[in-house]
């Protein structure tokens, strides 16, 4: 874990004290949903969001940062685990970070309302401080989020997704967030410059490299903290299948289509379209759009001169892209 430790570097302090911050942003009256709240925040993730809002308002404000940087960073964790907590229960998935998945636990009853709980103690927090700057550029990425999020359910029904929905969707259902985690970073500081819409497309750009990568850990074997193989099981359709029913005969589509439609819980059967489209080299094509996107947001950085959180931002991105888990 090198390279994390490297992008911490500059912004070391900030992540300490955001981790308290953090902690308390959660706290509640109610015992049941303090025990599941701990549960949560001893499980962290890669914390890459706060990291994004920090870098980003260090970068333009000479290494400086304010209470609005600190509530962006725990607004932001709060309703990304919020969304995760909802997104298991969609996905059925059991299992997150490592460990199982909180509707795994406490079933979904549980889950929905905990996943409520953790995005109204998010925007409140904002609310409460009266950051209504910050609160516009989260509300709107929570929007995008449940709207990418139905869209893709939408599209795994009819199973019509083309590559530029499959775009839409992953810049609603993820780029946006982190989109929002660069403005609100920039904007915590930078309040009304154009400095906010370069960082909001950066972050916007890095969302979609981030979410290329996570479907093709999904192709994959690794152990990444949460199940694989699971996409094709819900039906959901990525980059790498896209590519290749596009570039398939119409014999070979049919099977595809109809393996997904009808045949998606059977085990052998997903195992075979795996290797079906990694055959037909659809995690390359995935790779090489997921680069593009990674150098789009490499470009927009270089209009801001040198500096340890540039480069750290620079590591950042290479990180989404080359990162293990
Ligand atoms: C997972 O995000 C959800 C996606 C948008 C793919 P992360 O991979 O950042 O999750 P954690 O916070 O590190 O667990
Ligand atoms: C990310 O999509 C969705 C969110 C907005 C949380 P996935 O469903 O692929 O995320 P993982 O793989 O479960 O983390
Ligand atoms: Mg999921
Ligand atoms: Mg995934």
């Amino acid at each position: 874990m090198k390279v994390v430790s490297q992008i911490k570097d500059p912004i070391r302090t900030e992540m300490e004290l955001f981790e308290s911050k953090f902690r308390d942003s959660m706290s509640s009256q109610v015992a049941l949903l303090n025990r599941i709240t701990y549960y949560i925040v001893n499980r962290k993730g890669k914390q890459m969001r706060p990291m994004f809002v920090f870098l980003c308002a260090k970068l333009l404000n000479d290494g400086q940062v304010n209470e609005r940087t600190y509530r962006g960073a725990s607004v932001i964790e709060l309703i990304h685990t919020a969304t995760l907590v909802h997104d298991d229960v969609v996905d059925e998935s059991n299992k997150r970070r490592g460990f199982f998945s909180i509707n795994a636990l406490w079933k979904n009853k549980i889950a929905v309302l905990v996943g409520d709980y953790l995005l109204s103690k998010g925007l409140l927090l904002s609310i409460d401080h009266g950051d209504f700057d910050l609160l516009r550029i989260i509300s709107v990425a929570v929007r995008e989020m449940s709207e990418g999020e139905l869209l893709q359910i939408e599209k795994a029904r009819r199973l019509d997704i083309t590559e530029d929905i499959y775009y839409d969707i992953i810049r609603q259902k993820t780029a946006t967030l982190i989109a929002a985690c660069c403005a609100l970073g920039a904007c915590s500081v930078k309040p009304g410059s154009s400095d906010v819409e370069t960082f909001r497309k950066f972050g916007e750009f890095c969302g979609m490299a981030f979410q290329i990568k996570d479907d093709l850990f999904d192709y994959g074997t690794e152990q990444i903290g949460k199940p694989t193989g699971i996409d094709i099981k819900e039906q959901k359709m990525t980059l790498p299948l896209i590519h290749v029913l596009n570039n398939c005969s119409n014999k070979e589509k049919k099977w595809l289509i109809n393996s997904v439609k009808n045949h998606n819980q059977n085990k052998k059967r997903v195992k075979e379209v795996i290797s079906f489209v990694k055959d037909r080299g659809g995690l390359d094509y995935a790779v090489s759009k997921m680069l593009v996107f990674k150098e789009q947001a490499l470009r927009l950085l270089e209009a801001y001169p040198p500096s340890s959180y540039r480069s750290a931002l620079e590591l950042m991105v290479n990180y989404v892209v080359e990162r293990k888990k």
